[in-house]
């Protein structure tokens, strides 16, 4: 990419060149590429993406850029982990776009490829075999969306097979998703999962592909998702420790016109498994999924810590 800046001393334009990226149309190319990279000694920093990047997106690039010789993102929207056609079909699609952004943000390569070529042994979706996505799929995503994380669980061992990262980059927004990798990873002996903070918008509202789809009035209400989490962590700081009372205080704040809630759950982030109401947490992750207008959006946030 070329552009100019304007020098602030010597108040003239300086020409700026970042290396352009390189597009690779296929897994079969994108793998040939890796390992080349590999072989010559460079750390692979990868981050798995479906597209229609955003901010969020960018911090892990920016982050795998930072953190290895060779950043790599896939962009691949994935039939498989989608149990709602209609969300299959919305899901918002602009490579070139992302692509550009990819290489403002340092990025050496972005891969896609077809489900066909994902997955080249099948010659239907249904002869694909499916990877187990492991305990800490069920409950929350994994039973608002059946099949979810087996959807999930089986492109990202492709993708890790594809790639052979050093480090993958996973954002905590999708908490639950960063449970099933891990699992992944350990079971295959790479990459190690990094997991990013939550990129938020001014208003708190989490960075997600599926903001698009909401109009002015749906966006801002949709704030009260992330005010929930913040005021459950409040709620969590003045010593309420009791999951029924954190989750009255999230379901208070969710009370907003417009806003259907899946569910606003308390988990122990170390044990994942669903809490009595008159339960009491020493560490918790407060997870909310809801749907406005055409969108559901899920948030989360670890109510113990600050960050
Ligand atoms: O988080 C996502 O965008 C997707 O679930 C992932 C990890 C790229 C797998 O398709």
């Amino acid at each position: 990419m070329v552009g100019t800046v304007l020098d602030p001393i010597n108040c003239n334009q300086t020409l700026f060149v970042t290396a352009m990226i390189l597009r690779l149309p296929d897994p079969v190319s994108a793998q040939t590429w890796c390992h080349a990279q590999r072989a010559a000694g460079r750390s692979i920093g990868f981050v798995p993406t479906m597209g229609a990047l955003h901010e969020g997106h960018l911090s892990l690039v920016g982050r795998a850029v930072v953190e290895n010789n060779i950043a790599c993102v896939s962009i691949f929207v994935n039939p498989l982990q989608f149990n709602d056609p209609d969300d299959l079909a919305r899901y918002p699609r602009n490579f070139d776009d992302d692509a550009q952004q990819l290489e403002g943000a340092g990025c050496d390569m972005v891969f896609s490829g077809t489900l066909e070529q994902f997955f080249p042994e099948a010659s239907v979706v249904a002869e694909i075999t499916k990877r187990d996505p492991g305990p800490t799929a069920e409950g929350l995503e994994g039973a608002s969306r059946p099949g979810h994380f087996a959807g999930v669980a089986t492109i990202c061992e492709r993708l890790f097979k594809t790639v052979g990262p050093g480090r993958a980059y996973f954002g905590e927004k999708d908490f639950q998703q960063t449970l099933v990798v891990k699992d992944i990873a350990r079971q295959l002996g790479y990459p190690e999962i990094v997991v990013c903070p939550t990129a938020r918008e001014p208003s708190g509202l989490a960075y997600s592909s599926r903001n698009v789809l909401l109009t002015d009035s749906e966006c801002k209400r949709a704030a009260c998702i992330s005010r929930a989490l913040f005021m459950a962590r409040h709620a969590w700081h003045q010593g309420e420790r009791e999951v029924g009372k954190l989750r009255d205080v999230m379901l208070r704040e969710l009370d907003v016109d417009g806003i259907h809630v899946e569910y606003a759950e308390l988990r122990d982030p170390h044990d994942w498994r669903p809490e009595a109401p008159a339960g009491l947490l020493v560490r918790a992750q407060a997870l909310i999924a809801a749907r406005i207008g055409k969108a559901r959006l899920i948030d989360n946030l670890r109510l113990d810590r600050d960050a």
